[in-house]
């Protein structure tokens, strides 16, 4: 059986949250590691946006048919385009600028807190509404979308 979206999404969670700690751990630590600490900096911010555009698009969409919880739904992408016009001046400003971490460091909190009031309350309620069937379809359709908006990122 295929995975579902909550599946998918908990796993780029995941990934998010790991890149972070390697930012502000192994790298932070090094600052000889320019061009490493560039490269996951810029993998976290490409996949953050396209993840966040894609989960608005395809699982928030979906959700916003429930009166119920359009309200959560409404909040939950306002803080996509806060994280998201953030993210996006940090894809266009450098590394080895003293100010480009505690930019990162900014932006963690928020997404981090997002991330947790997803996994709590938000998932768990979509269930309650979405079938199983319609969770795997979700999942194929946000990989696609997030494929799309990912090759339109990388650079020239
Ligand atoms: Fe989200
Ligand atoms: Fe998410």
């Amino acid at each position: 059986m295929s995975r579902d979206i909550y599946e998918l999404l908990t796993r780029q969670h995941n990934e998010t949250k790991k890149s972070f700690d390697r930012l502000f751990g192994a790298l932070e630590n090094h600052p000889e590691d320019a061009r490493e600490r560039r490269e996951t900096g810029r993998k976290l911010v490409v996949g953050l946006i396209t993840h966040n555009d894609a989960e608005s698009q395809i699982l928030y969409a979906r959700l916003m048919k429930f009166e119920h919880l359009r309200g959560q739904v409404e909040e939950h992408r306002h803080e996509h385009e806060e994280a998201n016009a953030k993210l996006m001046t940090l894809l266009e400003s450098n590394a080895e600028d003293p100010e480009w971490l505690g930019k990162f460091r900014e932006i963690r909190a928020a997404v981090e807190k997002h991330i947790e009031d997803e996994e709590a309350n938000l998932f768990p309620q979509a269930k309650k509404v979405l079938g199983g069937r319609e969770s795997r379809m979700l999942a194929e359709e946000f990989t696609y979308l997030q494929d799309l908006r990912r090759n339109l990122m990388q650079p020239a």
